[in-house]
């Protein structure tokens, strides 16, 4: 595969723009997965997964983050490189402005690629139980958890984890990880127009934000440091040959709170 074949089945990454991939595990279970485009640092971190379920979505996601970066990029996936920034973030070795963030739960992966504009991604499954608004109380700011509270109770799981992948999103984005103190920034969230309504880093007019559910049962979002980006849904689809294919997808029906 080259980057220019994978490519023109995509309309290209402008400044601005945020391309948001997701894709799956289930596809690839029991199939024999070429694993030699992973560094040894990836194998290393595969082969001490535990559950075979955390090692086929890893397989599965970093299979895909360096084909889908592959088509951005032009080299081809198993040249490029990556390294850690200060606070953990992955970023690309001559990534060239090309940006990126990978995000994993149960048995989806979602991964933004930008140009220009740090990026963060939160994928996360919607569990059973409602300890929404201790937890929320635990780790909101004040204006999240009383969003959370006011919150009709059988809507307040749900609620609670799209203001989760929103944190978890810009706290990516800022590629502070968890230095970033979770109660200095706020985000709120509804169908239309979730934003960040405190930023910690830079103004609150300079970040995007946007969620969507990749699939029954999982929340996702993602934030941009940028105002207006333009946000593209594409799924990610294992070909036997194996390549890339970009489709677009419908839109997304919003999650309502
Ligand atoms: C990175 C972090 C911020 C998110 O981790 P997570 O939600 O468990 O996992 P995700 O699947 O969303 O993200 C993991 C991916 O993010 C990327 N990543 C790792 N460190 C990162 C950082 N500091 N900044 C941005 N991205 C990072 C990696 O690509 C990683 O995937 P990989 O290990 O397969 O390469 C993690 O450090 C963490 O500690 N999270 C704490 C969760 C929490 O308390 N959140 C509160 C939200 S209210």
């Amino acid at each position: 595969m080259t980057g220019s074949e994978s490519g023109a089945r995509l309309q290209p990454l402008q400044r601005g723009d945020v391309h948001l991939w997701q894709g799956t595990t289930c596809r690839d279970r029991g199939r024999s997965l070429d694993l030699s485009v992973l560094s040894d640092a990836e194998r290393y971190h595969l082969d001490g997964l535990p559950l075979p379920g955390a090692r086929a979505l890893y397989l599965a996601s970093h299979l895909a983050l360096r084909r889908i970066l592959a088509i951005y990029d032009g080299r081809p996936p198993r040249a490029l490189r990556f390294k850690r920034a200060e606070g953990g973030k992955p970023r690309l070795v001559d990534g060239r402005g090309l940006e990126f963030n990978l995000s994993h739960s149960g048995e989806m992966w979602v991964l933004a690629v930008a140009r220009h504009s740090a990026v963060g991604a939160d994928i996360e499954r919607l569990r059973n139980g409602d300890r929404s608004e201790e937890v929320a109380r635990r780790f909101f700011a004040a204006e999240e958890c009383s969003a959370v509270a006011g919150c009709p109770r059988h809507l307040r799981s749900e609620h609670f984890t799209q203001i989760w992948t929103m944190k978890e999103a810009y706290i990516k984005a800022t590629g502070q990880g968890l230095a970033l103190p979770l109660n200095s920034f706020a985000v709120s969230y509804t169908d239309s127009a979730p934003e960040v309504l405190r930023s910690a880093v830079g103004a609150v007019s300079d970040w995007t934000i946007s969620c969507w559910a990749p699939a029954a049962g999982y929340r996702a979002a993602v934030a941009v440091h940028r105002a207006d980006a333009r946000v593209h849904h594409f799924s990610f689809v294992e070909e036997d040959d194996p390549a890339v294919s970009g489709s677009l997808l419908r839109k997304p029906h919003p999650v309502r709170p």
